[in-house]
């Protein structure tokens, strides 16, 4: 499912790619293979510039997110392609935390878009589901909830300890995000939008939620929109994903439910998603880790940083070529040309070849 473009779909673009640790460093350059590829033929120039950030860099030098690379990010180039972090030499995930999240913080990338797209019947663990069924966008709030990293510890490693990490929630936080979900259920002529929260329990942050959705949602009288608590929601998507088209929740609810989505959907391995933020420089990974249980054995399913890819074409507004990325990901599907996450034999390589060459030959000049 294509997010909406988000650029104007100009002739060039300048890519900042962090491929990062693990298998982020075997996935991010199939990924770059095919959208070299992809624009090659079709008359748009494209720019990588790739920066070494990650647990190396770290444990080497000590630098996390270098100074001024957040300007830099801004400033010079259209959008990051981005591949994992975390690595077990670094139990303290410092590194992770202030690139991946300094970057969607402080770019200000408040949609994470996690497209739950089943493109193979044989893909979905859920009996009698075909491709119609498991077609669906969430929508996490991206820059606040539970992991803006306030609160604090009392009496750390007594038998009295006290720890507290804060729900912060703010109108302008609460309100963007979910207009976003009904103008893009608008615009691709979705017919539901779905809000999920906890208020019942949680009453105060998650009434902000209640009452913003119900004054949003006044705006797009042709949308259904309907809500759930999100417990609700984890056992409906179960029973009957196809009565969703667009979820939108908090920070943390839509890191738990795209993982059950992706899941509905073929696995890990399979995942895109895109840090958002509508027409500013934004940031799209593949939604899976670094991992370290099968780095460095070239066996990793570059199909998530594939269609992540495909994503980073919508947002510039380059259809035919994200159109023809997605095509890719499907015929190796098919044609089941994949890695073992998959049932395949075919390695990280392999497939982003075969991928490659799909996309070379049928991108129009
Ligand atoms: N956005 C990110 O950078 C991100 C996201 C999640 C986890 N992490 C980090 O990654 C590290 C590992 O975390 P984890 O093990 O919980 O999650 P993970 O996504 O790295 O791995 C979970 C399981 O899925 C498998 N898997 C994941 N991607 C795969 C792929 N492309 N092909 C085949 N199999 C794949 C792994 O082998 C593993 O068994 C941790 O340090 C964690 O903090 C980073």
């Amino acid at each position: 499912m294509p997010t909406m473009p988000l650029r104007a779909g100009g002739p060039a673009a300048r890519i900042a790619v962090i491929p990062g640790d693990g298998i982020g460093k075997e996935v991010t350059p199939e990924a770059v293979r095919v959208l070299r590829a992809a624009t090659a033929r079709s008359g748009r120039s494209i720019e990588f510039v790739e920066f070494d950030w990650g647990a190396d860099k770290y444990l080497r030098e000590g630098i996390t997110l270098p100074a001024g690379a957040v300007e830099m990010l801004r400033d010079e180039f259209d959008a990051i392609l981005f591949g994992a972090l975390g690595d077990p030499r670094v139990p303290t995930n410092q590194h992770a935390a202030d690139i991946l999240l300094g970057l969607r913080f402080k770019l200000d990338l408040y949609v994470n878009a996690r497209p739950v797209e089943l493109l193979h019947d044989r893909l979905t663990p859920l009996r009698d589901r075909t491709e119609r069924d498991i077609r669906l966008t969430v929508f996490r709030e991206n820059t606040e909830g539970l992991y803006v990293g306030v609160g604090g510890f009392f009496k750390k490693g007594t038998g009295d300890e006290i720890a507290v990490q804060e729900d912060v929630n703010s109108r302008k936080g609460v309100e963007r995000i979910i207009r976003y979900a009904f103008d893009y259920a608008e615009r691709n002529k979705l017919r539901r939008v779905c809000m999920s929260d906890k208020s019942n329990a949680m009453t105060f942050a998650h009434d902000l939620w209640q009452r913003v959705f119900k004054e949003v949602r006044q705006e797009f009288p042709g949308i259904e929109s309907r809500h759930l608590y999100i417990d609700t929601l984890a056992m409906e998507l179960v029973r009957d994903p196809s009565q969703f088209d667009v979820i939108v929740t908090c920070n943390l609810f839509g890191d738990i439910i795209s993982d059950l989505g992706a899941q509905l959907a073929g696995g890990l391995g399979l995942a895109p998603s895109g840090n958002i933020h509508p027409g500013k420089t934004s940031l799209f990974e593949p939604v899976h880790g670094s991992a370290p249980n099968i780095a460095g054995k070239g066996i990793a399913n570059p199909l998530g940083s594939i269609l992540t890819a495909a994503m980073l074409l919508d947002f510039l507004g380059w259809e035919p070529e994200a159109r023809i990325t997605r095509e890719a990901v499907k015929s190796a599907l098919f044609n089941n040309y994949l890695t073992s996450d998959l049932g395949g034999d075919r390695s990280t390589n392999e497939v982003g070849t075969w991928l490659t060459e799909f996309v070379a030959q049928r991108t129009k000049i």
